[in-house]
């Protein structure tokens, strides 16, 4: 018998965008893909040299405490990015990518029978970690007269671990930190842990983001990083936690009976993708471009973009998904996220230049 709580699972939405794309495809509809998340950036040619140059003759198994100078990268960074000293022997665990640490958290922590809470809209796996962790699940809604930032009020008594994601994914909102010190202080008080995927924090164009890092207590605080978006390697899967050091403990017991340690040429390429910073000015500056030229076509149309101050998403209020789609315009419904998500798009900023114009000529003539 399959596990219920996969079997009652629905399909993955963006496998139904995946879809929806084959199906245009095949009718011979040139398709711009702004549906799933996954840049198109080149990785820059400093870490792709640094994996090469890493790769041995034979690659042992990576331990899951990972390389000392990886931890010390990313220790680093946290300290020259957010102002923050964390102990790279003590506080962090390096990950394979972000995904698989966050929906193993529930695992790891005391949830069974609890509750895992987290604002809707939301990228969907806080919510399947906590099912397959067998803990309640709990919803807020992000709404936009609250700054798409959850009700702390509103956090059940049982609560477990609550989920904040911030650059958030799909609204593009960006939280203060004073959100961070309510939350920390909830926290405290009311013994949950935060968990804060902070997954966006490196694609911004404004001011750059707070971490949940910077909280005064950051004694119930643990920090999903990634290079995925921030270097544009989604496919090497690297990223680290950063939390108190009776978490950082049970990660490093947890983790080797799941074999999810990053491969070491990849920790290698990771330690030079931390420790550089011109690369990531790149990236932001072509996301930059990016906007500059969708940002008008859609609000021509009459379109409101709301939040998306950071991110590679715009939160766009209005647009009739499957107009777009006939017109090879692939974008992902606000209800792919969440019931809170219904009226909205999100354009994922992840075709090229060329077709981010090409997009808006297409906007242009709707
Ligand atoms: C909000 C959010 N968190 C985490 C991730 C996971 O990224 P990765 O596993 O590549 O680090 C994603 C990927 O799209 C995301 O959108």
């Amino acid at each position: 018998m399959i596990n219920p709580t996969l079997a009652e699972m629905a399909t993955y939405p963006f496998v139904r965008l995946e879809e929806a794309r084959r199906r245009l495809v095949a009718a011979g509809v040139e398709v711009i893909d702004f549906g799933k998340g996954d840049p198109n950036e080149p990785t820059d040619p400093i870490i792709r040299q640094a994996l090469i140059e890493a790769v041995p003759e034979r690659a042992p198994y990576p331990l899951a405490q990972g390389l000392p100078e990886l931890r010390a990268a990313a220790a680093g960074w946290c300290d020259r990015r957010f102002g923050v000293e964390v102990d790279p022997d003590t506080e962090i665990v390096p990950t394979y990518g972000s995904k698989e640490a966050i929906f193993s958290l529930a695992q790891v922590l005391a949830t069974a029978g609890r509750t895992v809470v987290f604002g809707e809209p939301a990228y969907p796996v806080y919510e399947r970690g906590a099912l397959f962790a067998g803990a309640e699940v709990q919803t807020l809604p992000l709404l936009r007269d609250n700054g798409f930032l959850p009700d702390i009020d509103a956090i059940p008594d049982d609560t477990a671990i609550v989920w904040v994601n911030y650059p958030h994914n799909p609204t593009g909102a960006v939280a203060p930190l004073d959100f961070y010190e309510r939350l920390a202080e909830a926290a405290a008080e009311r013994d949950f842990y935060i968990a804060s995927d902070e997954a966006y924090t490196e694609l911004w164009f404004d001011d750059p983001p707070v971490s949940a890092l910077q909280t005064g207590d950051r004694s119930r605080t643990i920090v999903f990083q990634t290079l995925s978006k921030r270097s544009s390697m989604t496919g090497y899967r690297s990223g680290f936690v950063a939390a108190p050091p009776e978490v950082i403990a049970a990660l490093k017991a947890y983790r080797p009976t799941v074999g999810t340690a990053p491969q070491e040429f990849v920790q290698r390429a990771s330690v030079v993708a931390w420790n550089d910073e011109h690369h990531v000015e790149e990236t932001r500056s072509r996301y930059r471009a990016k906007r500059e030229v969708l940002i008008p076509a859609i609000e021509a149309k009459g379109w409101e973009i709301v939040a998306s101050g950071a991110t590679m998403y715009l939160w766009v209020v209005g647009p009739d998904v499957d107009l777009l789609l006939e017109h090879g315009l692939l974008v992902a419904p606000g209800e792919f996220f969440g019931p809170s998500g219904a009226g909205y798009v999100r354009f994922a900023l992840v075709p090229t230049l060329d077709e981010c114009v090409r997009a808006a000529a297409i906007l242009a003539g709707l």
